[in-house]
């Protein structure tokens, strides 16, 4: 049987991961973006943010035909079977989502959809969205069934997670639809070594023991499953910084701690790890919506309410801890490199970064001089705006460490992981590295002659 038509619209992050994977997986896929720099980057075959692994699979696909790049929502939705929608939900100033892409995209491709076609919503939205959509859809009587089917990918390890991943959630109340696409996972995983191939990723980069569960739900569930699974890994990086603050004031060592707690398998190790908080374009704008979406239900989520606070609190907590270390106590006129713009290490993505909050707290209210380093993060534009006009970036770690009083970790590239401690002290003018991620070693660090300063230890 000939494999669906499939389109993507949107070329953000999951979108142009989905159509990478999807078009590599054997399917015609469109993927459909009016921005016109992301859609000239695509019909190059290019992805215009830096994740590993996903131009080679780009490339291959553009060049097969497999991948179409078009701004036209009659040339792509007129020809598909499956429309995936994966176009941005960004924040609203009071925190709610702002569905009007999503709507948008709906209305108009509903216009051009084929009968009996699916649609797809795969960005994440709040619980309630897919209602909204489904009274779009059946206001055009043409059969189209709607399926919720979220996107559990981490930036950074795109390609890996989405290809290899644990689970697929889909719901909807079109039990064939939901199979439909279901299947188009399947087949993905049964391209797996096609695409790993193809990819250039080491076998000793691929997931083991891998359960590739497929869930079926209803469709609130499948929404609601989606946003709640970012909201509890926020509660736990949350909760690993409020202790990490007792940490420090009890003289433990958070880090120790969080590898003592996370040993137990009920709770697991992994985002329990202390530091300068989330960031990026999911967790923060997710806790904020599932908070609205609580209050438009009557429910009040004063646990994310917590949780939220207590992120916003740690690039200002670190910065007070290091101001004990440093001097007179103030950063007036001092020199600090900040290593580190990105969110998170592996991306280009620098939305929401609290690495961007701590080099602009102390530029324009701490008095300092700062300098700036990320090894992706400066190849997009949008970092630009967010970043306070005072401050230098540098092409090099050595250019941005020189001259500094200080040097601040803000995000954990393995560059800097990676730089021995003698190095840190050679190009730095001052003594203090704070770690505001707690990814080095810090007796190491203390053994080059220079003060740590960690979150929690
Ligand atoms: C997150 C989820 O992990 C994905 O499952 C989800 O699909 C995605 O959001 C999404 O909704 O699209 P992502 O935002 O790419 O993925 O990155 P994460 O690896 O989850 O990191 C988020 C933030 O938490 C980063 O700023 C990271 O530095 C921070 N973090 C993570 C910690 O501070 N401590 C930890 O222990 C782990």
């Amino acid at each position: 049987m000939a494999l669906p038509t499939i389109t993507i619209i949107g070329s953000g992050y999951v979108g142009v991961t989905s159509a990478a994977i999807f078009a590599n997986a054997g399917y015609r896929v469109y993927a459909l973006e009016i921005n016109p720099e992301r859609l000239s980057a695509i019909q190059k075959g290019q992805s215009f943010f830096y994740e590993e692994y996903i131009n080679p699979l780009l490339h291959h696909a553009v060049e097969s035909g497999s991948l179409i790049g078009t701004n036209s929502y009659k040339e792509a939705i007129s020809q598909s079977d499956v429309v995936f929608s994966c176009v941005g939900t960004p924040d609203k100033p009071d925190g709610s989502s702002d569905l009007s892409y999503v709507m948008a995209a709906a209305k108009e491709a509903i216009e051009y959809a084929k009968p009996n076609s699916i649609y797809v919503q795969k960005s994440t939205v709040p619980v309630g969205t897919g209602a909204k959509i489904e009274d779009l859809l059946a206001s055009q009587n043409k059969n189209i069934a709607y399926v919720s089917n979220p996107e559990f990918l981490r930036e950074g390890s795109a390609l890996i997670d989405s290809v290899w991943f644990d689970r697929v959630v889909v719901g909807g109340s079109n039990s064939e639809a939901n199979k439909k696409v279901n299947d188009i996972y399947k087949h993905v995983a049964l391209a797996r070594e096609a695409i790993a191939m193809r990819a250039g990723i080491d076998a000793d980069n691929i997931p083991k023991g891998l359960k590739n569960e497929y869930l079926t739900t209803t469709r609130s569930s499948a929404e609601l499953i989606k946003v709640s699974a970012n909201a509890f890994l926020a509660l736990k990086i949350s909760f690993a910084n409020s202790i990490a603050k007792l940490a420090d004031a009890a003289g433990a060592d958070i880090v120790q701690v969080t590898e003592g707690i996370g040993s137990d398998p009920r709770i697991g190790r992994a985002f329990l790890n202390a530091g300068r908080g989330y960031g990026g374009g999911c967790f923060p704008k997710d806790v904020s919506g599932l908070i609205s979406s609580g209050l438009e239900h009557g429910v009040e989520l004063n646990i994310m309410q917590a949780a939220s606070a207590e992120n916003h609190s740690m690039p200002g907590y670190i910065i007070k801890k290091a101001s004990r270390h440093i001097g007179d106590g103030t950063f007036a006129n001092k020199r600090v490199a900040i290593l580190g713009a990105a969110f998170k290490a592996n991306t280009s993505d620098s939305r929401k970064s609290p690495a961007i909050k701590i080099a602009n707290i102390m530029s324009e209210k701490m008095g300092a001089v700062v300098s700036i380093y990320d090894p992706k993060a400066f190849s997009e534009d949008g970092i630009y705006k967010e970043l306070h006009s005072d401050i230098l970036v540098c092409s090099t770690v050595v250019a941005s460490l020189q001259d500094a009083d200080m040097a601040i970790i803000a995000t954990d590239w393995q560059e800097f992981r990676d730089m021995a401690p003698i190095d840190y002290a050679k190009h730095l003018k001052g003594t203090l590295i704070v770690d505001a991620m707690n990814c080095l070693d810090p007796d190491a660090v203390r053994q080059a002659g220079l003060k740590y300063i960690g979150v929690g230890r």
